[in-house]
This record gives structure tokens, C-alpha cells and sequence, in this order.
């Protein structure tokens, strides 16, 4: 067999090995969507002026100055509209790390306070969360059902009078399950209790209004809507006090000091626009309808395996499915291989293992949740895509469970010591 470039329509990812069946000779696919998506050409167009001729700093009083004002101020407003939120409530950041840090941190939480959170959220808040505990605040981390879900109830139960801020998160990113928001904004807002939601996997994927979930604080990420990676925004309602995490200019507001990212955020603001647009053509539905496709070939075709939380409450373009009796990096390495670009459920570093924390906390176990795939599809996806997904999937599981079976023969029942298995069941 030798070797032949295979052209793709993402960028060349190197030298493919020509294989026999014509089914596997397309290209590589990239499902990973919830990891980032790439920049729209759209998108791609209104940043070059900022890039490379439109000089200015937003801050400058000059002509070039107040031309990279009225650019930014232009991306508030399309971001803003996004959300139903006022400009003046959008603080740009560099994505939704700092807009969790800048909401979770900001909030001024005083020692003794309580936060009460999820035990499903992203790490840019569990940590921030964490940091908090260690400063004197205590954390409530409430559990969630089988389906991914938080229950308002819980978050009822867990009220104090020392409750300060409730995190709870709009769309899980492995799972992609949706979060009960608008009940736990209710229950917020009747209790005085600040709410703040990371709304990082629901932007642009279903309709987002800070209105009806009644949050006070809300974060995005552009990278996650096909804007530019190193952008995103803190939603901050009105009269609601944040103190900043950096210092030094006056900013955003006084709210986050340092000179604005103008191509980025122009950048962002145009992908807000898509995002809107996208929720009304008919997009979301065809992204739901692949997806589907994708999860019930994928369930036909292999005995064993299943998804991962609720099917009906959660973003359209994300599935997270566990296959039995397979070495879950095994199948993401094979998969990769395979021109299949994916992401598990779990974190791998020298060889050890750590199943993902969401999948743990909705009852999986380590086993399950290390034998777990999230394949996440973008408005870039093609129905071509997703059946060379279907075809590559079944493949490799089959050969990795005929792989395992025959070593289990060789090896007499011995388990292989960096193999990441483990019980199917706790
Ligand atoms: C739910 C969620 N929150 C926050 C983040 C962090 O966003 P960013 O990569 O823009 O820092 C991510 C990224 O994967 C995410 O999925």
C-alpha cells in the first residue's frame, strides 16, 4: 500500500493511506465542534481591514482612534442583540474562560459566602468555584440525573441565607444537554440570589434570551460560533457590581482593563449576526437532523453501545455516545487514523486515564465513561461527512472488540497494564 494526499476540504492534514474500499478513500472529518469551529468566510472578510490597514486603538480620541471605536461599539451592539441584552451590559473578553473567571470571580463574593454550582460544569468554572473555596467562600455542587440535568429543586434545597451566586451552566459541552436555566433563574431572582449561566455550547445553537432565563450574568465564546478563537463576552445586567480581574485602563467600562482586540471583536460580531440568522433559516434543524443520523446508524450499526444523557433536552449538534468492550483512546487514536477527528471521555496524559468528571457525575462508570465518544457537528457538516463518520466508526469499533478478543485469548483472562478498561459496571 502506498501513500497519496488525499485533498479535503478543510486544510491537508498530511499524507493518507490509500485503502482498498473506495467508502474510505474520502478525507478527513472533523466532528469536534464543541473543542472549536472554523472561521466563517464571512467573518474571515470583516476582520482583514482591522488587520491589516485600519490602525487604531478604541481609547485614541483621533480619527483612527474613533473609527475602532465605532467598530467595536458596532460588535457590542450585534453581540448584544444575539442575547436581547443592552450594549452597555456586554464586556468583551478573550473567550469563556476569563467570561467565567470575570462573572464567578468578580461577583464579590465575600469569605463566608455561598456559591452553589454544578458538578458538571466547565473547568474555567469549577476552578474559578474552587479558588473561591480556598479564599473562604463554601460551594454547594449540586448533582445531576442520569439525563445530564440539573433539577431546580435541588437548587431550591441548597438556598442559604449566605447564598451569594448561583453558576449553573445553559449547555453542557460534552453532552450538549440543555440546563433547566429558566427555572433556575426564577428561583434566583424570588431568593435576591445573583445568577450567572455559561451559555459557551448554547450560543448560536439554540435561541438565547437573558430575559426569559433571567440571569445577571451570562458567558460566550466566539471560537464556539465560527468567530475568531480569543474572543468572547461577558453578559453583566444592569446595576449588577463587578470588581475586575484585571487592572489598569478604564476599558469595557472600568470592567476589563486593556486595549480591545478591534479585528477579533469585529470578528465576533459579525459571527453574532450568523449566529442570529442561523436560528431562523432552517440550519439548527438540518444540524439536528444529522445528528441524528449520525447517532441512530451509529446505534444500528453497533451492538453495544449507547448515548449519554437526554436525547430530547439538548443543543442540535451534539452526540455522546459509550461503546462496550473497546479501549476508549484506542478507538479516538484509531479514529484519528481513520480521517475521523473526535474527542473522548477522558483526559489521557502519559498513559494514565482520568474519566470525564460530567460523565461521572450523571452515574457513568470510570469504565463507561473512558469508553465514551462526544462527536460534535458544525453548520459546516455535510451529510457526506457524517456517513464516512458512520462507516469509519463501525469499522474501528469492530476491529479494536476483535482486537480485544483475540488478545484476551492469548493473554488467558490478563489484563493489558495500559489498556484504559475498566469495569462496565460499578
Ligand atoms: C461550556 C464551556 N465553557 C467555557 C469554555 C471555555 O471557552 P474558551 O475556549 O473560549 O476559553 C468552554 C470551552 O470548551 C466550554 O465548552
Amino acid at each position: 500500500m502506498g501513500t497519496r494526499y488525499i485533498p479535503a476540504t478543510g486544510p491537508n492534514l498530511g499524507p493518507v493511506k490509500v485503502v482498498r474500499n473506495l467508502r474510505q478513500l474520502k478525507r478527513s472529518v472533523y466532528l469536534d465542534a464543541n473543542a472549536t469551529t472554523a472561521l466563517l468566510p464571512e467573518v474571515y472578510d470583516v476582520m482583514v481591514p482591522y488587520l491589516l490597514g485600519e490602525c487604531g486603538n478604541a481609547s485614541s480620541s483621533h480619527r483612527h482612534g474613533r473609527q475602532a471605536r465605532a467598530a467595536l461599539e458596532n460588535a457590542r451592539q450585534q453581540v448584544a442583540y444575539l442575547l436581547n441584552a443592552n450594549d452597555s451590559e456586554i464586556v468583551f473578553t478573550s473567550g469563556g474562560t476569563e467570561a467565567d473567571n470575570l462573572a464567578i470571580l468578580g461577583a464579590q463574593t465575600e469569605p463566608g459566602a455561598h456559591i452553589i454550582t454544578s458538578s458538571i460544569e466547565h473547568h474555567a468554572g469549577l476552578h474559578a468555584v474552587e479558588k473561591l473555596e480556598r479564599k473562604g467562600c463554601e460551594a454547594t455542587y449540586l448533582p445531576v440525573g442520569a439525563n445530564g440535568q440539573v433539577n431546580p429543586v435541588d437548587v431550591f434545597s441548597a438556598l442559604r441565607p449566605s447564598t451569594r451566586l448561583i453558576s449553573i451552566m445553559l449547555a453542557n459541552n460534552e453532552t450538549g444537554v440543555l440546563q433547566p436555566a429558566e427555572e433556575i433563574g426564577r428561583i434566583a431572582r424570588e431568593h435576591g440570589v445573583l445568577f450567572h449561566t455559561d451559555a459557551v455550547q448554547a450560543a448560536g445553537k439554540v435561541p438565547i434570551d437573558v430575559e426569559r432565563i433571567g440571569c445577571d450574568l451570562l458567558s460566550i465564546s466566539g471560537h464556539k460560533m465560527h468567530g475568531p478563537q480569543g474572543t468572547g463576552a461577558l453578559f453583566v445586567r444592569r446595576g449588577v457590581k463587578l470588581d475586575p480581574m484585571f487592572l489598569g485602563g478604564m476599558q469595557e467600562l472600568g470592567r476589563r482593563a486593556g486595549t480591545e482586540n478591534i479585528a477579533g471583536i469585529v470578528g465576533f460580531g459579525e459571527a453574532a449576526v450568523l449566529a442570529r440568522n442561523g436560528l431562523k433559516d432552517g440550519s439548527l434543524k438540518k444540524l439536528a437532523k444529522l445528528r441524528d443520523a449520525l447517532e441512530n446508524s451509529v446505534l444500528l450499526e453497533v451492538e453495544d453501545a449507547g448515548v449519554n444523557g437526554s436525547r430530547n433536552e439538548r443543543v442540535p449538534n451534539t452526540t455522546n455516545i459509550w461503546f462496550g468492550g473497546i479501549d476508549g483512546p484506542a478507538l479516538l487514536a484509531m479514529l484519528d487514523r481513520m480521517g475521523v477527528s473526535v474527542s473522548g471521555g477522558s483526559a489521557c496524559n502519559s498513559g494514565a486515564c482520568e474519566p470525564s468528571h460530567v460523565l461521572i457525575a450523571m452515574g457513568l462508570t470510570p469504565g463507561r465513561a473512558i469508553r465514551s465518544v462526544r462527536f460534535s457537528l458544525s453548520k459546516q457538516t455535510t451529510a457526506e461527512d457524517v456517513d464516512f463518520a458512520i462507516w469509519q466508526v463501525t469499522e474501528a469499533v469492530g476491529k479494536l472488540r476483535e482486537k480485544e478478543a483475540t488478545s484476551r485469548a492469548t493473554r488467558n483472562g490478563q489484563r493489558h497494564p495500559k489498556a484504559c478498561t475498566g469495569p462496565e459496571r460499578a
